[in-house]
């Protein structure tokens, strides 16, 4: 098969007000540069409205950054995958590394997450990644894939061929240090590898991006690794000229 075309989405994190967001997507709408990659904006929950009005006549993909694993009911502070969907969302990304770290988020929890968005017809962009000292151990494959298949325990193969999935090593988010692109590929074929063995023919769809540090300079070479199908972009993403150099890579 193949490779999918790759996807190149953006996790804003706890950024930008809807009146800010409206602005940046309005600039990147006049500057969207020809790209072979499909574009997702990973925004907080209250930009998406104002986003999907901006970015109406455009191909941009938006998503939520986390997504309840209930459909509805007593759950204060959580917003369901069918709302998500309601206000244009296409994509969640579940199980964020500081979503692991900061709010106790289990990889039993970020499955049933997993399986809630897939239920609902949302594209989760489950996230992976080993810490500084097990890299250091050099536990890398065994923790994160331990931590994948914890994190895959409610999706069937019926649902395998939507999944995308990020690897981000914590040691490399937010540092300005970035795996390079031969251990992004490590990873990635490791993660295909688990996946042959959980959905056989479906794996080869499934998009594997990789985030931590990714930036117009070093994107072009780490997606272009055999099983590596975009990135999960964080500081670099909240800078139009910078999205549009990284678009203009892929
Ligand atoms: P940085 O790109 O800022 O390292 O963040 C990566 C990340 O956490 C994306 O989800």
């Amino acid at each position: 098969m193949s490779k999918p075309a790759p996807l190149l989405a953006l996790n804003w994190k706890m950024n930008k007000t809807p009146a800010e967001a409206t602005t940046w997507a309005t600039e990147l709408a006049s500057h969207l540069p020809r790209t072979g990659a499909e574009l997702a904006i990973m925004a907080p929950a209250v930009d998406l409205s104002a986003l999907a009005w901006a970015l109406r006549d455009t191909a941009v993909a938006l998503g939520g950054q986390d997504v309840s694993q209930h459909e509805s009911g007593a759950h204060t502070g959580e917003i369901s995958a069918g709302m998500l969907l309601n206000v244009g969302a296409r994509y969640a990304v579940v199980g964020h590394s500081e979503r692991r770290e900061y709010h106790a988020e289990t990889s039993g929890v970020v499955a049933a997450k997993a399986r809630a968005a897939l239920t609902a017809g949302l594209v989760p962009i489950v996230c992976v990644g080993e810490g500084l000292e097990v890299r250091e151990r050099g536990g890398q494959i065994e923790y994160t894939l331990d931590q994948l298949r914890e994190s895959l325990s409610q999706v069937s193969i019926d649902n395998a061929g939507a999944l995308v999935i990020a690897y981000e090593p914590v040691w490399a988010i937010g540092t300005g240090l970035a795996a390079t692109a031969a251990d992004a590929e490590e990873l990635a074929a490791a993660i295909r590898g688990a996946l042959d063995g959980l959905y056989r023919e479906y794996a080869s769809g499934v998009r594997i991006l990789y985030g931590g540090s990714v930036k117009p300079g070093n994107i072009a070479e780490i997606c272009a690794q055999p099983n590596v199908n975009g990135a999960l972009v964080g500081g670099a993403s909240l800078d139009v000229a910078s999205v549009v150099a990284m678009a203009a890579a892929l």
